[in-house]
């Protein structure tokens, strides 16, 4: 726990005195991302009620149609980023296509792609969710921002991260050169106070996390580093830790050391590249992952330098400490 309280806000404008040319439109925008996930955080822990208050599709007792958690979450986000001022366009998970800023409302240089909530099976029997958010600087000419602002490398992000919403709701988030940061929500102050000040990911660690139960589709590298990893030998075998809420599995391994696989395989040749997606998922997490020591790769090409094709786009997602993404490279290259 740091030694003096800080707030989310007044560390993100801390951050931003290191650029002395900084508008604040970028610190004015993590600010508004962060109000957005405790308005997320507080319907998360309200979801039980859910059936006691009137289910989904019901009208609840303010006369208030009940949405789905993962609908709130996207509805809450887009409305405090259109109305932040500082956004032109934004993607998310659940729309098939880019939402601008509607024309009465002020355009801003950002661009937002996230993954409202992550892990959403988990929804209902009380495991921990999250939010992954990522943010470039829009790269085309058009001011209300096109689909192709969208389809830049993760390198390119100015910043991004995620909020955990578990026993107690955390948000992490990196500018990719300043280091990573995580902030636990005190419920009592309705603030985010800094708890995990620079994260490093340890260099190796003893966990690996991968959906065991699709062994049968995986490819033979992936069988044999899995079967590497459960061998007995220095410092292994390694636990198996597998939430299935990939922003849950990542902190955790970010904090403890780790490896998180979600590979490519053979289940269906209309998919071959896994389930994740560059966009909301692989790509924020690797940028977070690699500011704090680790690595994030498909097997055999960095996240960070893929150029989307496409705003769905899957990928095969390999990352976590250093080292264990280096051994599981090395499987990929036959080396091993
Ligand atoms: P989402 O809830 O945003 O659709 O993402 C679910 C993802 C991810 O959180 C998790 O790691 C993965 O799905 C689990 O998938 P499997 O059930 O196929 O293992
Ligand atoms: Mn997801
Ligand atoms: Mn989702």
């Amino acid at each position: 726990m740091a030694d003096r309280i800080v707030t989310i806000e007044s560390h993100i404008y801390e951050q931003q005195r290191r650029f002395p040319e900084s508008t604040g439109e970028f610190s004015g925008l993590l600010c508004d991302i962060a109000l957005a996930t405790k308005v997320i955080s507080l319907e998360v822990n309200r979801a039980g009620l859910v059936d006691i208050l009137g289910g989904t599709g019901t009208i609840n007792i303010q006369g208030e149609r009940v949405r789905r958690l993962d609908v709130f979450a996207r509805d809450i986000m887009i409305d405090i980023l259109q109305r932040s001022g500082k956004v032109c366009a934004i993607a998310t998970e659940e729309d098939a296509d880019i939402i601008q800023v509607p024309r009465d409302l002020p355009n801003g240089h950002y661009i937002v792609s996230f993954d409202p909530l992550d892990g959403s099976s988990n929804i209902d029997v009380n495991v921990s969710i999250g939010t992954i958010f990522s943010i470039h600087y829009k790269s085309g000419s058009d001011e209300n921002g096109t689909e192709s602002d969208f389809l830049q490398p993760g390198v390119k992000q100015i910043c991004a991260g995620y909020v955990v919403y578990g026993s107690s709701t955390i948000m992490v988030y990196t500018d990719g050169s300043g280091g990573v940061h995580g902030f636990t929500l005190d419920p009592s102050l309705g603030e985010f106070l800094l708890s995990h000040p620079d994260i490093k990911i340890p260099e190796r660690g003893r966990i690996y996390s991968i959906n065991e139960g699709y062994e049968c589709w995986w490819k033979e590298h992936t069988r044999r580093y899995i079967e590497y990893v459960k061998s007995e030998g220095d410092g292994r075998p390694y636990t198996s830790r597998y939430i299935g809420s990939l922003v849950s599995d990542f902190h955790r391994n970010l904090l403890y050391g780790g490896i998180f696989l979600y590979p490519e395989d053979t289940r269906d040749p209309k998919r071959p590249h896994g389930k994740l997606r560059l966009l909301y998922e692989a790509a924020p997490l690797a940028l977070v992952v690699e500011a704090a020591g680790g690595k994030a790769t498909t097997g055999t090409e960095r996240i960070l330098d893929l150029e989307p094709d496409e705003l769905h786009q899957r990928v095969p997602l390999i990352l976590g400490s250093r080292l264990d993404v280096e051994d599981y490279e090395a499987f990929c290259r036959g080396e091993r």
